[in-house]
C-alpha cells in the first residue's frame, strides 16, 4: 500500500528520548516507502557531547549495508579532509537527513538516487530528535540536500559554501560540498581543487572548535 503522503516519522517517536529508544523506533519507521528496499535505517553516530554535528543527505551503498553512516568511499574521503583540516572525526555526530538508502538497480548494482522532498520531510522527526539531543555548537552540511533541507531551498551550495550562516539550528552552520561530489569530478585535477576545497572549507570549523 502506497504511503500517505502527509505522513511523516514523528508517528515513531519514543515517549522518553533516549539513545536507544530513539535507534529502536527509526530502525522501525515506514513514514515513507524507502523502508521497503533498504536493508535497515541507518541512524546517526557519534558522541551524544559532540560539539560538531556533521549532516550528509542519506546513507549510500556500503552504509546500508554495515548499517553505519558514511563508512564508504565517500567516508573516507570526509574522514580525510577533516583530519587535514585538523578535525578528528571522534569529535563529530554524523547523520544524513534521510535514514534510508534510495536506490535503483542497474544490473547487478544500487545507483544512488536522491531523495525527494516528501522523503526529506517524512524524516526530519529523527534528525529534530538527533539535533535536540546534540545540541551541536557547530553544524555542517555536507552537500545541496542537507543544505537546503536545513537552510532553505534557495540555499546554493555554490555560491553560500564555507562560511557560517546565520541560522536557529545552531551557533555556527556551514555548508560545504558532499565528499561525494568529490569522487565524482571529471578528471584528476578537478578531483584535487575540490577536495582542496572541501579542506578549505572546514578550516573555519576547526577554527572555532580549537580551544582557547
Ligand atoms: N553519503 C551520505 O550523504 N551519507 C552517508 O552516510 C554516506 C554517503
Amino acid at each position: 500500500m502506497a504511503q500517505p503522503e502527509n505522513d511523516t516519522a514523528a508517528r515513531f517517536l519514543p515517549l522518553h528520548t533516549t539513545w536507544p529508544a530513539l535507534r529502536r523506533a527509526a530502525a522501525g519507521c515506514t513514514a515513507c516507502d524507502l523502508y521497503r528496499n533498504a536493508t535497515r535505517a541507518v541512524f546517526g553516530e557519534g558522541s551524544r557531547q559532540a560539539r560538531l554535528m556533521l549532516i550528509g543527505e542519506q546513507p549510500g551503498d556500503a552504509e546500508d549495508r554495515v548499517g553505519h553512516p558514511f563508512v564508504g568511499a565517500s567516508g573516507m574521503l570526509l574522514d580525510k579532509a577533516l583530519r587535514e583540516a585538523g578535525i578528528r572525526r571522534e569529535e563529530a555526530y554524523v547523520t544524513n537527513v534521510v535514514k534510508h538508502f534510495k536506490w535503483t538497480p542497474r544490473g547487478k548494482r544500487r545507483i544512488h538516487s536522491k531523495p525527494n522532498a516528501r522523503e526529506i520531510r517524512a524524516c526530519r522527526p529523527w534528525l529534530d530528535a538527533e539535533l535536540a539531543l546534540v545540541k551541536p555548537e557547530v553544524l555542517v552540511c555536507l552537500g545541496a540536500t542537507a543544505a537546503q533541507a536545513l537552510l532553505g531551498s534557495a540555499f546554493r551550495v555554490s555560491r553560500e559554501r564555507g562560511r557560517f550562516v546565520a541560522s536557529p539550528l545552531a551557533p555556527h552552520v556551514l555548508a560545504t560540498m558532499h565528499p561525494s561530489s568529490v569522487l565524482r569530478s571529471p578528471d584528476e585535477a578537478a578531483r584535487h581543487a575540490a577536495y582542496a576545497q572541501l579542506v578549505a572549507d572546514l578550516v573555519p570549523v576547526a577554527r572555532v572548535l580549537a580551544p582557547g
